[in-house]
């Protein structure tokens, strides 16, 4: 049980009895946080506040009448009331001591499992294949990619699914490109390649003012959407053509993928759902959920209209459509079938969707739908995200003004990195430390560990919900809320114990005891102890970026403490093992928690 649950429960009879609505006693207890200011105490509850409003009383006084109703026990060294009628609650050290002994003996590091796993499926990544991946794709791949490390770790069941779009426009593209512009020898030898060339060529020729492939106007984008009607018609020359161009277009993804170290369960992509789509239409008409309009077939909305024009259509909820005039099947007739599958195929409890903010209406109004035709005990949750943008505040492009391909990002990202630890070497040498001589192999690894961390970092640093500037030299900071510091922390508290020439599995077997004496030490144990809240925070609001914060304020509390506290040169042995159980735990969390969000952390830098 994690510290601030374990100062719940102690309020819990307490608050259980002196509030007159039962029903707001949890939310009294969510008012238990850990201190503002640390120089008042650990944690502190604001719960007074409220309560005294609910009873007539006043805070202070309320606040001290709970105090003095706080039983003997073990974990609590003292309650008192500071301003307004907060409670500043210092614990004992005694509690803490055996609390990071149990944190130092447990592999999770004390972090519990839930007690009731749930099933998630995790739609994430999905990016339209058939082109290079774009720098659009980055956030679905990476947050998705940590929320189902996080929710695993937690003990739930987590089935991860990547829609891959490798159904649309994109191959009417390629199928005309291939049709009339293709190098033979060249698709021979590269059909990876080849297909990236005759994307762009075509994109290109067609001049398409707009980015959406699906409304692009112009008689060459007219002739691509086609070919992909065609496709979906059943045409046997676009299948055979589909066929032969998946496994080149699977194979464009998987460096990406490998180099993100990211693995996803699934990759049901759009065209599997594609012989269920007329089941699904007929399916919503003869439920009555869906009904013919002009031709089409759509949802009506929550409120049953389906609005006469776009005008109308602004105001209220718009329809979905599930079947054009042309007799098409759209974006969401397949979500819909997907959903169907899911369900009937994993049984989830929630179904996450990890995709940009921009679709939010998209998926507001399928989940509506989704429920109506009888998915109603399933918890939909669209994990919306904000867009990435360059310093000048603009989606993010190249130099000239294109999209950024991840490939080059990630390859650029690797070579900074390589620079970052090359002036780290230089000036570590410079003030003469010892510093390792490292082979060009372990050199290229701690690149990309740096480099792939960095963008990582930087992109679940911030709340998911906001827009961030993609920033090489702020994400490969040495200094600050960076995975570059977190990775360079982790590898010093690594050389502590090969400058003590101390094995940290022997040491692990035989854990002295921990002493918190100084208030630096103190400080360090309360921080460290907080991992189980931050990560079960990060689980429940779906937010990564609780767990930065945590790595964050745990690395200052390592920082002061590493300047007050002698560690190998402490004054006796005993405190100086006390010390390195502390210096190990940090290592441990962070190594953890960088695990959780997908970046690797190196032994020596
Ligand atoms: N391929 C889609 C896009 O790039 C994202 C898919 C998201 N998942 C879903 N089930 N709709 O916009």
């Amino acid at each position: 049980m994690s510290l601030v649950v374990a100062i719940r429960d102690m309020f819990e009879p307490i608050l259980a009895e002196m509030s007159p609505d039962r029903a707001k006693v949890a939310d009294y207890l969510a008012m238990v946080k850990p201190a503002a200011n640390a120089d008042h105490g650990d944690y502190q509850a604001n719960f007074a506040m409220a309560l005294a409003k609910a009873v007539g009383q006043k805070p202070p006084e309320l606040a001290k009448t709970i105090i003095a109703k706080i039983p003997a026990n073990h974990l609590i060294e003292s309650a008192t009331v500071a301003g307004p009628g907060f409670i500043n609650i210092k614990l004992k050290p005694s509690h803490l001591e055996s609390r990071i002994a149990a944190m130092a003996r447990d592999e999770r590091l004390g972090v519990p499992t839930v007690a009731k796993p749930k099933s998630f499926v995790v739609d994430l990544s999905g990016p339209n294949v058939a082109k290079p991946l774009h720098v659009g794709h980055l956030r679905s791949t990476i947050i998705g990619d940590a929320l189902v490390r996080i929710l695993r770790f937690c003990g739930h069941t987590v089935v991860g699914d990547n829609h891959l779009g490798d159904w649309g426009t994109q191959f009417g593209i390629l199928i005309y490109g291939y049709k009339h512009h293709r190098d033979d020898a060249a698709y021979a030898a590269d059909p990876v390649r080849e297909l990236a060339r005759l994307y762009i060529l075509v994109r290109n020729l067609a001049k398409a003012s707009d980015d959406d492939e699906d409304t692009a106007t112009g008689d060459i984008m007219d002739a691509c959407r086609k070919e992909t009607a065609k496709l979906h018609a059943g045409d046997p020359e676009n299948v055979a053509l589909w066929q032969k161009f998946m496994p080149a277009c699977l194979e464009m993804l998987r460096p990406i993928y490998e180099r993100l170290d990211v693995k996803i369960d699934h990759a049901l992509g759009e065209s599997f759902y594609h012989g269920m789509l007329p089941g699904v239409v007929s399916d919503l008409l003869e439920k009555g959920i869906a009904v013919e309009s002009n031709g089409a077939v759509v949802v009506p909305n929550a409120k049953g209209i389906i609005p006469k024009d776009d005008e109308q259509a602004k105001k209220e909820e718009p329809p979905a459509l599930i079947r054009k005039r042309d007799g098409a099947f759209t974006y969401t007739t397949t979500d819909l079938a997907t959903i169907k599958y899911r369900v009937e195929t994993w049984k989830p409890d929630v179904m996450l969707y990890v995709v940009d903010a921009r679709q939010a209406l998209h998926f507001k109004t399928l989940f509506a739908n989704a429920k109506r035709w009888g998915y109603a005990n399933v918890d939909f949750q669209h994990i919306q995200f904000g867009s990435i943008l360059g310093r000048d505040k603009k989606p993010y492009r190249t130099r000239d003004g294109g999209t950024v391909e991840l490939a080059a990002l990630l390859d650029e990202a690797a070579e900074l990195g390589l620079k970052k630890y090359e002036e780290s070497y230089a000036s570590r040498k410079a003030v003469g430390h010892e510093v390792p001589e490292l082979t060009d192999e372990v050199k290229r690894t701690i690149a990309e560990t740096v480099g792939y961390g960095a963008v990582k970092y930087a992109d679940l640093s911030g709340n998911r919900t906001s827009d961030y500037i993609f920033d090489y030299d702020k994400m490969l900071a040495t200094e600050g809320n960076t995975a570059t510091y977190m990775q360079y922390a982790y590898a010093r508290c690594r050389s502590i114990f090969r400058k003590g020439d101390i094995d940290e599995t022997a040491f692990r077997s035989k854990l002295p005891a921990v002493s918190n004496t100084t208030p630096q030490e103190r400080a360090l144990v309360v921080q460290l102890l907080k991992l189980p809240e931050a990560i079960e925070a990060a689980a429940a609001e779906y937010l990564p970026h609780y767990l930065t914060a945590y790595l964050w304020d745990l690395a200052k509390a390592y920082s002061t403490f590493f300047e007050a506290c002698p560690v190998l040169k402490a004054e006796t042995p005993d405190l100086r093992d006390s010390r390195l159980v502390l210096v190990d735990l940090v290592a441990r969390a962070i190594q953890l928690v960088l695990n959780l969000l997908g970046i690797r952390t190196v032994e020596r830098m």
